[in-house]
This record gives structure tokens, sequence and C-alpha cells, in this order.
């Protein structure tokens, strides 16, 4: 049971146990709810040119604050955590164990923790977050700004916070893969087609990110449906003075064409069979790259068949629905692996960020038609009795090896 002073005294212990002396440690979150207001505080240690610090961050009423705490400071702003009465959630990670705690409304205190884990220990003892993100890598306020991500005092708005943090992970992967590997040599052109670009967040984070940053010579193509956004899009690629590098197509992703031959695809949540579609033009341009993080997916679901022990998971809605995503991804990896492309699927971004998190990476590079890639996507859609929308998409270029 906690304490009208906090948490109750071997937990207290606990937290400052986990925060200050065990090695390791990452981070500390708390998130609490008053009415309809959500107030979260979190703290991470940082390196600083000054040495080790704690970082705080705290958001509430729509604005993020972010502080450096020196030793004092950081315990005297710990201490404070753990005397706050009232309900809450406590989330501590380490290199090593996550420790959960519940606080209810009637002061109960609801702990669980994790078996022993194994994190890289980069994780857990990351450098300064302002010199980790991409986005901080140069001086990106103009554009955060401009992308309406940041307010006019250049902070990082509260309900943007997801938009954000999805847009630095992007582009971490973005940069490895740019930057890892040989099929864009490095003083290559980069040439990407953003498909289904929406408010073109991706789109110019991408080429801002390239050329300040890394200093890379860069084209970049937006296409979306969506006229309107298209024509913001091109209002602020004006405004940003890159409207020669950064243009936009208003159309359809299946007949839109390009000036230029991307040799690097991006598609970020476009929906449903978009995903496919960007997929697709990837492969019919040609493009050695493609970073594809998919969206809602209906298409598989309806059709999607299977007797015998399938039924069991076919009858519940919920399951039914994340069944079909995840092989609607795996029939989109396969796919393109029979083509010839390397496939990775990762999680690019923190589940907190957004619920859509996968990322299909994939890089050209193997003789297409192997005979691994065929079997095992021929013995998958024969087991679920499916028709993924992508393989009818690609027609007579992956169905000769079927
Ligand atoms: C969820 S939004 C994502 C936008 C952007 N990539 C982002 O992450 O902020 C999906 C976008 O895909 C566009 N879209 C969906 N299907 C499309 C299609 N077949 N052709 C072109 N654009 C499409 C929509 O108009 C929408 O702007």
């Amino acid at each position: 049971m906690g304490t009208s002073d906090g948490l109750s005294a071997a937990l207290a212990d606990e937290v400052r146990r986990r925060v200050f002396e065990e090695p390791g440690f990452m981070r500390l979150t708390q998130v609490a709810r008053y009415g309809g207001r959500v107030s979260r505080l979190s703290f991470r240690p940082v390196e600083l040119k000054t040495g080790r610090a704690l970082q705080m961050e705290t958001g509430d009423a729509g604005r993020i604050i972010v502080s450096n705490l020196d030793d004092a400071a950081a315990h005297a702003a710990v201490e404070e955590v753990i005397l706050q009465p009232g309900a809450r959630e406590l989330h501590v990670q380490t290199a090593t164990a996550d420790l959960h705690i519940r606080v209810t409304h009637k002061g109960r205190e609801l702990v669980s923790r994790s078996k022993p884990l194994a994190r890289e220990a980069e994780e857990a003892l990351p450098h300064d977050r302002v010199k980790q993100q991409p986005l901080t890598d140069f001086d990106s306020g103009p554009l955060l700004k401009a992308l309406e991500i940041a307010d006019a005092d250049g902070r990082i708005k509260a309900s943007m916070r997801g938009k954000y943090d999805q847009v630095n992970a992007f582009l971490r992967i973005l940069d490895t893969t740019v930057t890892g590997g040989d099929e864009v040599a490095d003083d290559d052109e980069i040439v990407i087609a953003d498909c289904g670009c929406g408010k073109a967040y991706i789109t110019f984070a991408a080429y801002f990110y390239l050329t300040h940053a890394r200093k890379r010579s860069v084209k970049v193509r937006g296409i979306d449906r969506n006229v309107e956004l298209i024509t913001a899009a091109r209002r602020l690629a004006a405004d940003l003075g890159v409207n020669e590098e950064v243009r936009f197509v208003a159309g359809e992703l299946a007949d839109s064409t390009l000036d230029l031959r991307p040799n690097l695809t991006i598609s970020l949540h476009a929906c449903d069979t978009a995903t496919d579609e960007a997929l697709a033009r990837a492969v019919e341009w040609k493009c050695p790259r493609i970073l594809c993080a998919p969206c809602c997916q209906h298409e598989l679901n309806k059709g999607l068949a299977g007797g015998g022990a399938m039924k069991a998971v076919l009858r519940h809605g919920i399951l039914r629905e994340r069944l079909a995503d995840l092989l609607t991804d795996t029939f989109r990896a396969q796919l393109l692996r029979i083509l010839g492309y390397r496939v990775k699927i990762m999680e690019f971004v923190s589940h907190d960020a957004t619920a859509k998190n996968l990322l299909l990476r994939a890089e050209y590079g193997v003789a297409p038609g192997q005979g691994d890639a065929v079997a095992e996507y021929r013995a998958l859609r024969d087991l679920w009795q499916a028709a993924p929308w992508l393989e009818k998409r690609l027609g007579e270029s992956v169905s000769r090896f079927l």
C-alpha cells in the first residue's frame, strides 16, 4: 500500500537504488492523469560536456520542457516523484530489468518486475539526447516550425511529440540505409520517392537531414492523391527555398510518373493497399532500396480463410485483424525476397510514438527466384488460402517464379 507521502518505503528504496545505484539505468517514467489531463515526466541519463547528468522531460498542458539536472538536483527531483501522492504509473528501465508500479486511486501499489534482461549497453548509457537525434544534427528549427511540429518559440508541441519521434526514428534508419552498403555509392545523388507523402513530414525531413547533416546531394519527389495536401506541400517547398529539389506530384501511386528514377523509395503509413502499391512501384522503378512502414491493412482480412485449427483464430475479429496484419507484412516481405531483395522487418520507433511501428527495409542484391523464398511463400499462402493483393499487382514479374 502506498502512503499519503508517496510510495511505500520498500518501493521507494527500490526506485532510488535502480535509478542511482545500479549500473545501466536507462529511464524513469511517470504518467499521472488528473481529470482529462495527462501529465508525463521522465528522466534519462545523458553525457554532457560537463559530465554525466540526468535529463528531465516534463509534458503538461501542451508543453514539453527539457532540463539537465546535476547530481543534487537529480536526487531532489526523483525524491519528489517518490513522495508524490495520488494515482499514477511509474516505469523504471535499466539494462537488466524493468520495474512497473501502478498506484491506484485507493493508494494500492500494483508492482511487476521483468525477468532479468540483457539490453544493449549503448541503450543503457545514452549520450546527450540533443546529440543523438537526427533532427538536432542540423539547424532544424525553421523546418520544424514550418511543418508545425514546433511552436513559434521552437519548442516541440506536445501533440506532435509522437510525430517528432517517428520522424527522428525514420531518419536514423534512413541514415544507415543510405550510408551503409554499396547500392547507392557515397557520392551518388540520392533520389527519393515518398509514396503517400501526406503532409510531407518525412519528405522534407529526409531532404534537410541528408543535405544539411550528411552533406549529400538529394532530390525528393512526394506523391499523394490528396490535391490539397500536395498544394500545401508545394507552397512549403517554395517557402523553404527548395522547390527545385523537393517536388510533389498529385495523383494515384499506381499511375503517377516521376521525372527522375528513384534509388530509394520510402513510404510511411500509406493506407491499406497503398503500401502494396508503393512496393510495386519501387519494384517497377528497379529501386535498390525501400523503407516502408505499413499502415492499416484490410485487404487480406476480407478473404482470409484457413480451415481446421485456424478456424479458432479467425472466429475472433480482433485476432483475425492482427493475424491479417502480420500475414500481409509477411507476404510483402516474401514477395520482395522472391524478387531479389534482402528484407528485414523491424520496429522503427517505440510503440508509444505510434502503434504502427513496423518497418520493412528492403535492399536489392540477390538473384530473384530463390527456391527457399518461393517455397516459404507458397506454403504460407496455401495454408491460409490467401490471395495477397501485392502478388496480383506484381503480375508476371513474380508469377513466373511461383
Ligand atoms: C496516413 S497518411 C500518411 C502520410 C505521411 N506519409 C505521414 O506519415 O505523415 C496516408 C497518405 O497516403 C495517401 N494515399 C493513400 N492511398 C493513396 C494512393 N493510392 N495514391 C496516392 N496517395 C495515397 C493519402 O492521401 C494520405 O495522405
